[in-house]
């Protein structure tokens, strides 16, 4: 199966350096992986020839919500997929506002990109399964999934985005089974387990696993040559 690649922008990129970058991506043949651009809005009909993911959305479909963007307006100019919980918004979205996200995601007719994953104190005291299985509960609660749609979860520990750190091939295997063992009752067929945080082209050969169904890149997707590397690795694999 083909590998999922998730590029967050994040906000690194001005509008010229979205637009240099994007013509650099167009110039090349990425059809040997699902690839998902996720720039800032301000650069999003700068990829409308890609499949487009939203970095978050919010909820409500629209009204007076100054600074925020809806899943229902970002589904209408045809982004297909939105990241719901990034470790970098749970610092201020609650549990609820990430279940109403997700909810407002499905309900749009789009696909979620779940992100769950431990605290560094939370993996010292052997808690990385039970935090895992509290937030994707906690953003599932009282969602009723369609088992025929993709559906996306993100395995981001807190400790190794934007760090030099990665958990080991062994320990990366061992999450992607639970979280599946976790979402087994959905029954969801196209169930897909990734890895974010520091991959990076001198690492994505020691955590490249058939277990794993694709990456969610933050700093490496920002930069052509790094980000051909690593969609090139991922064809050493099954
Ligand atoms: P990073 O970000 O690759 O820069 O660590 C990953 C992420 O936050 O999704």
């Amino acid at each position: 199966m083909k590998k999922t690649i998730i590029c967050n922008q994040k906000m690194y990129l001005s509008y010229n350096d979205a637009k240099n970058l994007r013509d650099k991506l167009l110039e090349e043949d990425f059809s040997n992986v699902n690839l998902i651009i996720c720039p800032g809005y301000l650069n999003m009909h700068l990829y409308k020839d890609f499949i487009l993911g939203a970095q978050d959305c919010f909820y409500k479909k629209e009204g007076a919500f100054t600074g925020e963007v809806s899943a229902y307006h970002l589904s209408l100019i045809g982004v297909k997929y939105s990241l719901v919980g990034h470790a970098e918004k749970r610092r201020r979205d609650t549990e609820e506002e990430i279940n109403l996200k997700l909810q407002a995601v499905i309900e749009n007719g789009m696909t979620p990109i779940l992100c769950v994953g431990e605290s560094a104190l939370e993996k010292e005291k052997g808690l990385t399964k039970d935090v895992l299985k509290h937030q994707i509960f906690s953003a599932l609660d009282g969602i009723s999934l369609n088992v025929n749609n993709e559906f996306i979860i993100a395995y981001e520990p807190v400790w190794a985005i934007g760090k030099d750190v990665n958990p080991s091939r062994k320990e990366l295997d061992e999450v992607a089974l639970y979280i599946k063992e976790v979402m087994k009752p959905s029954k969801i067929k196209d169930l897909k387990v990734l890895y974010g945080g520091s991959v990076n082209e001198n690492n994505i050969k020691t955590i490249i696993s058939d277990n794993i169904d694709g990456y969610l890149l933050g700093r490496a997707s920002t930069k052509i040559d790094e980000l051909k590397t690593i969609i090139k690795c991922t064809k050493c694999v099954k």
